[in-house]
């Protein structure tokens, strides 16, 4: 029976079973956690491979790996990211381990010499601002608070970020900066935008010159099913228009290989590039060639890539599975709660009554379940309806995922039903 439909007396005897099943939650002591999007022990194992040596220290131009040089990356490894970005390799620089360190340097790089050559630094700027799509990626919203960047939430929508208001912002105000997206199986959502939004980002005239659109393409190849979402190249659209340094793209291996020692990369138009390598210059001798010599040796092109991530996506699955079946028949019945069904990606995000996501929270954390915080995925960690939970399935086993899970609904019932006497 549908919450909506229950007597004041039904609702209470309803909460009076709920509170009677997490007391027994309470009574297992319980210690499982779905707060972090973190491969799983049996995934990193997938790529255990790359630890048994490569055949020769010198990339395919005769580079050797061990020494100084070759500041923007062998040039296989940039082939390999320029495929599977869809750009071309010589837009491509691989850097070191963590995509997360390349965005936190190029917003750093404009705040002290500005975005392009000859810009006016954004520290020397009377006020800076950024577009956040919300619910968002947690550690971009850290990033640009740490700056002292002002933040304005952009509602999401399936199709991606509501593109009027995008649009209204950035043509219209020269103090929006930049705008964070992931724009495949979003961070926490799983939306990947449509073709119509990707068009309309290529195509944007900012009113500042040095306005950029963070373009995170952490989950470019992370398909759950054989046939993934398809996500329309912002160089190819961007570069039709003229406008390929309207963006900076990146993404990395970290849930292809290791998260701990994969290899990232950034991608734009010439100039941006240009100006990185200049930069990067002064910053580094280099990263570790090593490293990406092994990742091109194991990972060889993007047809068994792909096929290296439908190995991944049979772990994760069941996951995902795991958590849905859980959702469609525990919470059907509790008003204003709906959740994602990504096609791939980490995230699932659950959507609960107004001001029911921290109570939810703290009853799991009560319970030994840990949930990535209520309010993580927007600015300033304020989520204004307290409506939105992030779920990361990818790290427990399945068996703990679905005893955590027993929880998590049980304890979304007990605030909802509290909230509805
Ligand atoms: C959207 C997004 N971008 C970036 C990262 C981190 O990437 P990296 O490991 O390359 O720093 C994550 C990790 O969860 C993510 O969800």
């Amino acid at each position: 029976m549908k919450y909506s439909q229950m007597t004041k007396s039904q609702i209470s005897a309803e909460l009076e079973k709920e509170l009677q099943k997490y007391k027994e939650f309470l009574d297992m002591k319980l210690s499982l956690n779905m707060a972090r999007g973190k491969p799983g022990a049996d995934q990193l194992a997938l790529s255990e491979e790359m630890y048994s040596g490569i055949p020769s220290p010198f990339s395919e131009d005769g580079t050797d790996c061990r020494n100084y040089g070759g500041l923007d990356g062998i040039s296989e490894a940039r082939r390999l990211f320029g495929t599977i970005l869809e750009a071309p390799a010589e837009n491509v620089i691989v850097c070191g381990n963590s995509s997360l360190n390349l965005m936190y340097d190029a917003i750093a790089r404009a705040m002290i010499y500005g975005s392009y050559k000859g810009a006016t630094p954004w520290i020397k700027q009377d006020k800076i601002k950024f577009l956040c799509p919300v619910p968002g990626y947690d550690r971009h919203f850290a990033i640009t608070e740490s700056f002292g960047i002002e933040m304005i939430n952009i509602p999401m929508t399936p199709e991606g970020p509501d593109m009027d208001m995008v649009e209204k912002y950035v043509q219209g105000d020269p103090t929006v900066k930049g705008i964070w997206c992931v724009p495949k199986y979003s961070n926490p959502d799983g939306y990947t935008y449509s073709d119509e939004t990707v068009r309309r980002f290529a195509n944007l005239k900012p009113a500042a010159d040095d306005f950029r659109i963070f373009w995170d393409n952490a989950y470019v190849v992370h398909d759950l099913y054989d046939e993934g979402d398809k996500l329309l190249s912002i160089y190819n659209e961007a570069k039709k228009v003229g406008n390929e340094n309207i963006f900076l793209m990146f993404a990395s291996t970290s849930k292809v290989t290791f998260p701990g020692s994969g290899i990232s990369a950034v991608v734009s138009g010439k100039e941006n590039i240009d100006f990185i390598n200049s930069i990067l210059t002064v910053q580094t001798i280099g990263f570790d060639k090593m490293n990406m010599l092994r990742h091109v040796e194991f990972l060889k092109d993007f047809d068994s890539l792909k096929a290296h991530m439908k190995r991944h996506a049979d772990i994760l699955r069941p996951k995902f599975e795991t958590v849905l079946t859980a959702f469609e028949s525990e919470l059907s019945s509790l008003p204003n709660t709906h959740w994602t069904s990504p096609r791939g990606g980490y995230f699932i995000t659950l959507y609960l009554e107004k001001g029911c996501a921290s109570r939810t929270f703290d009853l799991c954390k009560e319970a030994g379940v840990t949930l990535t915080n209520a309010g993580a995925p927007f600015p300033y960690g304020k989520d204004p309806d307290d409506s939105v939970l992030r779920i990361a399935p990818t790290f427990p086993p399945v068996e703990e995922l679905k005893i955590a899970v027993q929880v998590l609904t049980c304890a979304a019932k007990i605030a909802t039903l509290e909230k509805m006497i």
